[in-house]
């Protein structure tokens, strides 16, 4: 399980993985995990621009003090047209783990850790796009009780995104 904790302190969710707030000085061990985990990887800009967005969205997963994983959330609002009344949602921007730190529970653990960050801010649910065929974070997000809601034809231009979706 994983524990709560304050701003940039750190909670050992087991396995010795421990998820924590970035911190900008993060950056270029984020940016190599990155650059090898995507055929189009975010550059750098885009990273310091979501954690100026969102501090408490944007969290690492720590291994002896190693960077192995990443997570970026964003809060969105939507507009339920019955009532007008504005509804948050988490978007999951962007989730990656070190190949060699595969398997072990990292993003588990990073994504779960989100979802409380999501629902303290009073989020009702959470969605993300995710290639057709990555079907290890398919089987990731369906284990963690997403469900497939949609598709963007040639999201990533060469291929379809799957949307995906839950509520927290
Ligand atoms: C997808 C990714 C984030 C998963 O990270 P991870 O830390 O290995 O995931 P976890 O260990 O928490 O896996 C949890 C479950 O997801 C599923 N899963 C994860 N990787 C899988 C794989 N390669 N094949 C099949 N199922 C897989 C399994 O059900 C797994 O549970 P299990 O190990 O008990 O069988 C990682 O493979 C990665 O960084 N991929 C490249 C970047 C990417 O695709 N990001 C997602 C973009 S939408």
């Amino acid at each position: 399980m994983i524990g709560v904790v304050g701003k940039g302190r750190m909670a050992d969710v087991g396995g010795g993985i421990s998820i924590r707030p970035f911190r900008p000085t993060d950056l270029g061990e984020v940016y190599e995990i990155e650059r090898a985990s995507f055929p189009s990887p975010w550059p750098k800009f885009y990273f310091r621009l979501l954690h100026l967005k969102n501090p408490d969205g944007f969290l690492v997963a720590e291994v002896d003090g190693r960077i192995v994983g990443y997570i970026v959330v964003d809060i969105e609002h939507r507009i339920e047209l019955q009532n007008l009344k504005l509804k948050r949602y988490g978007h999951i921007l962007n989730l990656a783990v070190h190949r060699d730190f595969r398997r072990r529970g990292v993003a588990t653990a990073l994504i779960r850790r989100a979802f409380k960050h999501l629902r303290d801010v009073g989020a009702e649910g959470v969605w993300l796009e995710v290639r057709e065929s990555n079907l290890p974070a398919r089987r990731l997000y369906s284990k963690l009780g997403f469900k497939v809601t949609g598709r963007i034809t040639r999201y990533y231009l060469n291929e379809d995104a799957i949307v995906m979706e839950r509520r927290l």
